[in-house]
């Protein structure tokens, strides 16, 4: 044995490591405050609490599904809102959610008289009086316990 040296450190660059680490002895241990136990709490219920599928909304806008009326959540993607209306089936979907699958391509109009417009229903927001008048097989799929379209 090297005199001065710590037989149980085999690389000298770990020789600053305390002898008490080695040994096994951890520092003393002072109890938790009420307030660290308190913010650990916090931070717990805050990582463990699911965050709200959807975005702040005050009140509900009428919508048209092929001819079916419903009210789904103002300030939302109109995705969502299917979700709203069919929270299990949607969640089940085969949707990507970021404009890539394009499974839940919808054409819709804003009432009489307005053009009717393509869009993927993942980004565009719901409007009170918006009809859509076609969807995919996936969205209809999914929407299939609302019994829409049934005249197709
Ligand atoms: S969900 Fe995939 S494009 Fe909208």
């Amino acid at each position: 044995m090297i005199s001065g040296r710590n037989p149980r450190v085999r690389n000298p660059r770990s020789a600053a490591i305390p002898e008490r680490w080695l040994t096994g002895l951890s520092p003393p241990v002072q109890p938790p405050s009420f307030f660290s136990v308190r913010r650990a709490c916090h931070k717990i219920a805050d990582m463990t609490a699911p965050g709200t599928l959807f975005r702040p909304f005050l009140r509900l806008v009428r919508i048209t599904i092929l001819g079916k009326e419903f009210e789904v959540p103002e300030n939302n993607p109109l995705l969502r809102c299917f979700q709203y209306l069919a929270p299990e089936q949607v969640s089940y979907g085969r949707f990507c959610w970021n404009e890539d699958c394009q499974y839940c391509r919808v054409t819709f109009d804003l009432g009489e008289a307005t053009p009717t417009r393509a869009a993927i229903s993942c980004k565009l927001m719901v409007q009170n009086g918006m009809r859509i008048n076609e969807v995919t097989a996936e969205i209809k799929y999914c929407l299939r316990t609302l019994e829409i379209g049934k005249a197709d």
